[in-house]
């Protein structure tokens, strides 16, 4: 039995199409409203929430392999009822910035993370993914609106991933074997800059969207608001302010492990251009 946390979610919405595409069963499903969730045919939906340990006991019976994304709950609490409640594998997302930028707030939590699944006992296998592409969704409601977008760095290019690939990894390490013990850092297949995706997102709109570059102080004070200043100034830097060369490298890692080349921002922008129009 897999369980995927994070089933409504970027990564693990599409986690549970491929692994009902390759058969994998059964499946559980973790989601706060399973009654609100639509998952696909062949798939349990379980209700609790990573931030209260006790609602987890349904899920996580029978579960011998899991997908997690951290930071949702007591991640020390979670791991350890997962492995005494029988779980032997468990795959998690990290992220790239454990190796690129480890001196940052962020970083330092998921590297926690990653040692405290490594000192489980359970089998594990770590994913280091760089920027999503569908942190381009958060300039749906400016675009959608006719205004501007306005971004910092506009011309920093990273090698920005489809969440969909992360998912197909995630699937081939908990389904294939070879994948226990690994660490993998995974990014898309070339960089793009965000105003090469904006400018990419008006082409499949047919229409111009203004766009703005912003210095990073006036970015700053605006993301202070949604994320606490430790949280804004490690996003700025990661996303332009201090970028480095290990960040800044496109990974083979995707094509080796699946087999098929790294999804593009286009093809990411192509299958969700409705959420801008
Ligand atoms: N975005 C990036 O550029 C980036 C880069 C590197 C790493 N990452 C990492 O990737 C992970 C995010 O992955 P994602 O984008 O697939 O996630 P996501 O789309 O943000 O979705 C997270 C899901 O978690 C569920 N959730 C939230 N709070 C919960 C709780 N208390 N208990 C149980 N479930 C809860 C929600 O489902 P329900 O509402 O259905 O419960 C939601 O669908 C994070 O760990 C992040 O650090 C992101």
């Amino acid at each position: 039995m897999i369980l995927v946390t994070g089933a409504t979610g970027n990564i693990g919405s599409s986690l549970l199409k491929e692994l009902r595409a390759f058969g994998a069963v059964p499946i559980k499903a973790l989601t706060r409203d399973a009654a609100g969730a639509a998952f696909p045919a062949g798939v349990d939906a379980v209700e609790g929430d990573l931030a209260d340990i006790s609602s987890l006991t349904a899920a996580l019976d029978g579960v011998r392999s899991m997908f997690l994304v951290p930071r949702l709950g007591p991640d020390a609490e979670i791991i350890d009822r997962a492995r005494r409640a029988g779980v032997e594998h468990m795959v998690l997302v990290s992220s790239i910035t454990v190796e690129t930028h480890p001196h940052l707030g962020p970083a330092a939590d998921n590297a926690a993370v990653e040692k405290l699944l490594e000192a489980s006992g359970m089998d594990w296998t770590i994913l280091r993914p760089t920027q999503f592409a569908s942190n381009a969704l958060m300039w749906a409601s400016t675009i959608q609106a006719g205004q501007p977008v306005q971004v910092p760095y506009a011309d920093t290019g990273l090698p920005t991933i489809h969440p969909a690939d992360i998912a197909s990894v995630v699937r081939v390490a908990l389904t294939e074997p070879g994948h226990r013990g690994q660490r993998y850092a995974l990014t898309g297949p070339a960089p793009v800059s965000a105003r090469q995706q904006v400018g990419t997102i008006a082409g499949l709109l047919n229409r111009d969207i203004e766009f703005a570059e912003v210095a990073r102080e006036d970015a700053r004070a605006s993301m202070i608001a949604v994320f606490g200043e430790d949280a804004a100034d490690a996003v700025l830097d990661v996303t332009g302010g201090d970028v480095n060369d290990a960040l800044l490298r496109v990974r083979d890692t995707v094509p080796r492990v699946t087999g098929s080349a790294a999804r593009t921002f286009a093809q990411w922008a192509e299958e969700n251009v409705d959420a801008f129009r």
